[in-house]
């Protein structure tokens, strides 16, 4: 365990790639969240930005809100998705951006990325790409993005403090940051923790 994580990192980053590994192949799997088109029209997706996508990359959204409640990105902008499972926001934000703009999705998981690259290809944009890697260390040049997105990610991340780092480093200046997220409103007590099926389930 690092000495500055509450947490055994390896172990939850093994959990974290099983259960995520498993909402990929078998996204119609019961699990402690929940998926999908079903989950998504509950969040409040607009239902014309979800039927332009393929089915397989919304199928096995697992996010926890509409991360673009606070409004879509603009024409020609930058964005970056971390921790883009199936990709489902990060094609809602190349579509939104145009051939103009880009969308990169990163993830640390590639059954998800496998699934993302493949919606990617059956939408037909050139400027929506994944990228394999940690929000943590994110594969993206400083200062690259307008507006960075992330939906139900950073509550796994331990070092929350160097994803946001990273994330303010692939911003440019002046850049938006758009995320959902699962929030506490009393302090953790350390023993939950170290818990890391809290952590996943
Ligand atoms: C709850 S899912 C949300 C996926 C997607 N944002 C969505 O809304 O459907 C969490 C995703 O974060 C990824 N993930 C977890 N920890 C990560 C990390 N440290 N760096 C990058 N991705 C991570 C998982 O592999 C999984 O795809």
């Amino acid at each position: 365990m690092a000495a500055d994580t509450p947490v055994d990192v390896d172990r939850l980053r093994n959990e974290i790639e099983s259960t995520y590994q498993q909402v990929a192949e078998r996204p119609d799997g019961s699990y402690h969240f929940h998926t999908g088109r079903r989950a998504m029209d509950h969040l409040g997706y607009p239902a014309d930005l979800l039927d332009a996508l393929p089915a397989s990359a919304i199928d096995a959204f697992a996010g926890v809100a509409n991360v673009f409640g606070p409004g879509l990105p603009e024409v020609g902008s930058r964005v970056v998705d971390v921790g883009s499972g199936a990709g489902t926001d990060t094609l809602i934000a190349a579509r939104a951006v145009g051939t103009d703009g880009a969308a990169i999705g990163v993830d640390i998981n590639e059954a998800m990325l496998e699934r993302a690259r493949a919606a990617a290809a059956a939408t037909g944009m050139p400027h929506v790409g994944f990228r394999r890697g940690l929000a943590e260390e994110l594969p993206v040049d400083d200062g690259w993005a307008d507006l960075v997105i992330s939906n139900g990610v950073l509550n796994l991340v331990p070092d929350k403090a160097a994803a946001y780092t990273e994330i303010h480093r692939a911003l440019r200046p002046g850049g938006r940051l758009q995320v959902s997220d699962i929030c506490v409103e009393a302090a953790v007590p350390d023993e939950a923790k170290q818990d890391v099926d809290l952590w996943t389930a």
